[in-house]
């Protein structure tokens, strides 16, 4: 068996019981998908009749790439005994990969459930900086249940992964560069030049990306490389937005993206002066249910509904008529500031400055937070100049292609920054001056 040093230490890393995640990568090209299919086709070897996953953002990413290697390996030790099917590989001493989608679906499966039946020995997250936190987060449970008493084997992950800013910087990278990332977490960097069976153009080609941020983070596995230009906030900022603390205000409010008929995500937010706590977070609410849900908040939170913002589009003026008096967010209207191209990006800027000073807390679950923590950084200044040099952000449309699905919290947010720019409240004006 021949391996690199990097992979060395992994396996290391995968036969210590102290151990139970390994998070393994940081730059291309270091050995990554070879050391997963590698490290499972033994434990499927060894382990008769125990049972693992393979899972990626995209099953037919998983088939295509992960399955070239799986055959690559294979090939290399002249193993035979497996068979193929659509959705796993089958060992003919009874053990089995599954290969799994671990796409999120935020409308039809929202929490992972699919998987809440599962048991695996163990597994492997491929590309996990395509991976949604929650997807991680449900796999640790499945895991460590299958033959693992039999074997007496600890639960064991395996996470690959190139730099990303997503709950890999922030739980594992962040932790590691800092020497505080604890057991039973473990990380190992491999970057390309940790990989001496690379093909020889491999790591021209990285040179030759045309991208600073890209080839930063797969050639030198940069997990710090530049921001985005045109992000708006920087990535500390928006994990700070978490356990900032934020100066307290005597001014509540209420912030409101309504569910339009179950395609979007129903989710309001209770705001003390800069401090908002996610109060509502429902799929497919019904324009009743949403109406009693926002009643019942405003009720206990004391909020009134002159201070009650609830997006426009279709519910909001049905709203507007059973809550008499709660204000419908009009995004494309005229903006307080003309410096602004319109009311949403005014609100959008502010909410920025908000994070950029550390003056935003926002109190929600930690899978919350990952969702969130996406969707800030959706906030980029659009550049495209034809609105006389206006400052305006990137379009839903845009926001939506980068992550799939509508920035649902990311409005809700945007929309309580209506309290900050309205001319009559001092809000984060005063503060900044
Ligand atoms: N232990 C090994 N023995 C032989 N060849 C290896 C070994 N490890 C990696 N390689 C080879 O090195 C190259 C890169 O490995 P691999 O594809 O696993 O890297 P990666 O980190 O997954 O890359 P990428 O970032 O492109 O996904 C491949 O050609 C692979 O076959
Ligand atoms: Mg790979």
């Amino acid at each position: 068996m021949q391996i690199n040093e990097k992979q060395r230490l992994a396996y290391n890393y995968l036969r210590d019981d102290d151990y139970t995640y390994l998070v393994y990568g940081g730059g291309g090209g270091g050995g990554k998908s070879w050391l997963g299919c590698e490290w499972l086709m033994q434990c499927c070897y060894y382990l008769p009749g125990t049972r693992w996953f393979i899972g990626r953002n995209n099953i037919k990413d998983c088939r295509e790439s992960v399955l070239v290697t799986w055959r690559l390996v294979a090939n290399y030790y002249g193993f035979t005994g497996y068979k193929i099917s659509n959705d796993s590989i089958r060992f003919d001493n009874g053990s089995e990969v599954i290969l799994l989608d671990l796409t999120f679906y935020p409308k039809k499966d929202p929490l992972y459930e699919r998987f809440g039946s599962k048991e695996f020995t163990g597994g492997w997250i491929e590309e996990a900086g395509e991976v949604h936190f929650l997807a991680f987060e449900v796999l640790r449970s499945r895991i460590g249940r299958y033959n693992n008493v039999r074997y007496g084997l600890r639960p064991k992950m395996l996470i690959t992964c190139n730099p990303k800013k997503n709950w890999l910087y922030k739980e594992i990278y962040k932790p590691f560069a800092k020497g505080k990332l604890q057991k039973p977490y473990c990380f190992v960097r491999a970057l390309p030049n940790d990989n001496p069976f690379l093909p020889p153009d491999y790591i021209e080609t990285l040179k030759g990306i045309k991208d600073k941020a890209t080839r930063e983070r797969l050639l030198y596995g940069n997990w710090d490389y530049e921001d985005d230009p045109s992000a708006l906030c920087s990535f500390d900022a928006i994990s700070d937005v978490f356990t900032n603390t934020a100066p307290s205000s005597t001014r509540k409010a209420i912030s409101a993206d309504l569910a339009m008929q179950g395609r979007d995500r129903f989710i309001a937010g209770s705001w003390r002066g800069l401090r908002c706590t996610v109060k509502i977070d429902k799929d497919k609410a019904t324009g009743r249910s949403i109406e009693t849900d926002l009643a019942q908040l405003m009720k206990t939170d004391g909020v009134g509904r002159s201070q009650t913002v609830a997006d426009s589009d279709g519910l909001g003026a049905y709203l507007e008529s059973y809550l008499t008096g709660i204000k419908t967010f009009h995004g494309g209207s005229k903006p307080f500031d003309s410096t602004y191209s319109s009311l949403k990006d005014e609100c959008a800027y502010k909410l920025a400055e908000a994070i950029n000073n550390r003056w935003l807390q926002i109190i929600c679950t930690k899978e919350q937070e990952q969702v969130i923590m996406e969707e800030l950084q959706l906030l980029m200044a659009d550049n495209v100049d034809n609105d006389k040099g206006k400052k305006r952000i990137v379009s839903k449309e845009r926001m939506k292609q980068i992550i799939q699905r509508s920035p649902d919290y990311l409005d809700m947010l945007i929309m309580g920054m209506y309290a900050e720019v309205r001319p009559q409240n001092a809000g984060i004006r005063r503060i900044s001056c």
